[in-house]
């Protein structure tokens, strides 16, 4: 069983008011043209780091520091803020599912056996996000999948693919079909019938997160279930070339197509008796999908036609509703993460609500717009949805703008994200209050680079007034990023020169960032002696769940990753 409580910080008290602000694609590089933050009027979080030096300083957001296979990986929300909660790093998805390919496990697991029963008798679909992005899913993975089943009796394969230009460059969609097109002859040239059946950019088809539109999930059902699609076409290179040359088109947002026989007919609808894997190993752009192919009861679209198949997902995306039931390789196992610890270590006496008086509840408030609904409460919570304890706990959910890319609107609803902070704050029911800043990272991914300086600049000002009510409580503040994104938009060679395309236009990047992220401390609550240790080696964002234990008074667990922070005798 857990040890549950904490002991006491030597040092600092208890009772301070926390504010967890996480900037959402923020991180820290050259100042040049193409870092928006750097562009952009930031004098909040300027003032964060021409302030004190042992209160400001860099760590760590991608690669190996968050659980990703190597550090050439960049970072994303997913794992920072798994790896920002849980304080510890874990083997991400990602890894795990290169493990388990490498040592050929996946193929003797329950999930990988229960859907080859289909294989006699039924088609095998793939569905995901084709790229080497590594943020979703990772097209080797893919390679390795379609080797491993053909070679294991899966006779038809059909694969329905969502294109990226999001975790990498637009219109690197088509190498992409063309590779993976490519492998399919190949398994042809073998006896399998294996096509790819329908496509879709991720944004508009079939990856929404957060139940944030139904109608993305509802597109990507019709396409890949049904068949059915406005576009049609003979072959996918095609289809995304042709779909590519309309004006305003990405590779983010292409409409559904599916690809026909001779006849016009669909050649990869899923039927009964069909098998389905979900090839993304990240969870919260797969969940819709797995809920519209594993729920009886779902009211959230009309199927239409509900195919008696058996499905698995890459992983298991949700622990806590088990979703979807098979899989073919476990999730990461977050478990002890801080939200948990500081739940059930709870101090205060007048935080309560919903009239509990316990005298011990620890509330945690934690804000954010839907698009990142989930980030810092499952991602942060170790992918897990719900409450630890809902008497001490609220998650407060500003709807985000939908059916818009959000260079239309790059301010997005950063004020009313920090107004609810702020009234959190002062309201003194809340010992912490968690928030996410989404502009730089949302408005980052849309390539265009004068709305990421509006985000930028409209995140700075969120930052204000939550710092603003930080210091009318009297509490601290630890102001933090994700992983990068906004301060770098230009693809650059190895040198750090901005790449051009073949027009001679800089190549846009739409996607993360290696770049490491800011930590700052303050607030009027903090210790005057507190300051960042000097003796902690290449730290990241695992680091921050001690460091923000420490500020609310306690010691952390002896497993987690260092405190970030030191207490000076004065
Ligand atoms: C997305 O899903 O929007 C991107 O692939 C990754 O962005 P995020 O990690 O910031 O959510
Ligand atoms: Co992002």
């Amino acid at each position: 069983a857990t040890a549950w409580t904490l002991p006491d910080h030597p040092k600092l008290p208890k009772g301070k008011k926390v504010a967890v602000v996480v900037l959402d694609g923020w991180g820290e590089a050259n100042p040049d043209e193409y870092n928006c933050i750097h562009v952009a009027q930031t004098p909040v979080m300027d003032s964060l780091k021409n302030g004190a030096p042992e209160k400001w300083r860099l760590v760590k957001a991608h690669g190996t520091a968050v659980g990703l296979p190597s550090d050439d990986d960049m970072g994303n929300s997913e794992v920072g803020h798994n790896a920002l909660g849980a304080g510890r790093i874990f083997a991400q998805g990602a890894k795990l599912v290169d493990s388990a390919l490498a040592s050929g496990k996946i193929f003797d697991g329950e999930g990988f056996k229960y859907i080859k029963e289909s294989f006699d008798n039924g088609t095998l679909h793939l569905i995901g996000l084709l790229s080497d992005g590594g943020v979703h899913s990772r097209l080797d993975q893919v390679q390795l999948l379609l080797k491993g089943a053909s070679e294991r009796g899966a006779k038809r394969i059909r694969v329905h693919i969502l294109t990226d230009g999001r975790d990498v460059l637009d219109g690197s969609s088509v190498g992409f079909v063309e590779t993976l097109e490519n492998d399919l002859s190949q398994l042809r040239e073998k006896g399998v019938d294996a096509r790819i059946a329908s496509g879709g950019g991720r944004m508009y088809v079939t990856m929404d997160r957060y139940e944030n539109d139904w109608s993305v999930v509802k597109r990507g059902w019709d396409a890949q279930v049904l068949g059915e699609a406005p576009h049609k076409f003979k072959n996918a290179v095609e289809a995304v070339k042709t779909l590519r040359a309309e004006p305003g088109a990405n590779d983010q947002y292409l409409p559904p197509f599916v690809i026909v026989d001779e006849s016009g007919s669909a050649v990869g609808p899923i039927v009964d008796g069909d098998a389905v894997v979900t090839f993304n190993f990240r969870a919260d752009r797969m969940t819709m999908l797995a809920k519209a192919l594993e729920y009886a009861d779902f009211d959230k679209f009309d199927r239409v036609r509900v195919p008696k198949i058996r499905y698995a997902g890459m992983l298991q995306y949700d622990g806590e509703l088990l979703l979807p039931k098979r899989y073919l390789v476990s999730p990461p196992e977050i478990d002890r993460t801080s939200g948990e610890y500081l739940v059930k270590n709870g101090v205060r006496t007048f935080a309560c609500r919903h009239g509990h008086t316990d005298g011990t509840s620890f509330v945690d408030k934690v804000i954010i717009e839907t698009v990142k609904f989930g980030h810092v409460t499952f991602f942060w919570n170790g992918n897990r949805s719900g409450y630890f304890d809902e008497s001490k706990e609220e998650y407060v959910e500003v709807p985000s703008d939908s059916g818009i890319t959000f260079n239309v609107k790059p301010k997005m609803k950063a004020v009313e994200i920090a107004e609810k902070a702020r009234d959190a704050l002062l309201s003194g029911k809340f010992d912490q209050v968690r928030v996410n800043l989404p502009n730089g990272d949302m408005v980052g991914h849309t390539g265009d680079i004068e709305a990421t300086v509006v985000a930028c600049k409209a995140a700075d000002e969120a930052v204000k007034i939550i710092l603003d009510a930080v210091e009318q409580v009297g509490g601290i503040y630890l102001v933090t990023a994700d992983h990068g994104n906004a301060e770098d938009m230009v693809k650059r060679n190895k040198a750090g020169k901005p790449l051009l395309d073949k027009s001679g236009a800089i190549q846009i990047l739409t996607s993360h960032t290696l770049q490491p992220v800011p930590v700052a401390i303050g607030g009027p609550g903090l210790h005057p002696g507190v300051k960042f240790r000097s003796d902690v080696e290449t730290p990241g964002l695992a680091n921050v769940a001690a460091t923000v234990m420490n500020l609310h008074g306690f010691e952390a667990p002896a497993d987690y990753e260092p405190t970030l922070i030191e207490v000076a005798d004065n």
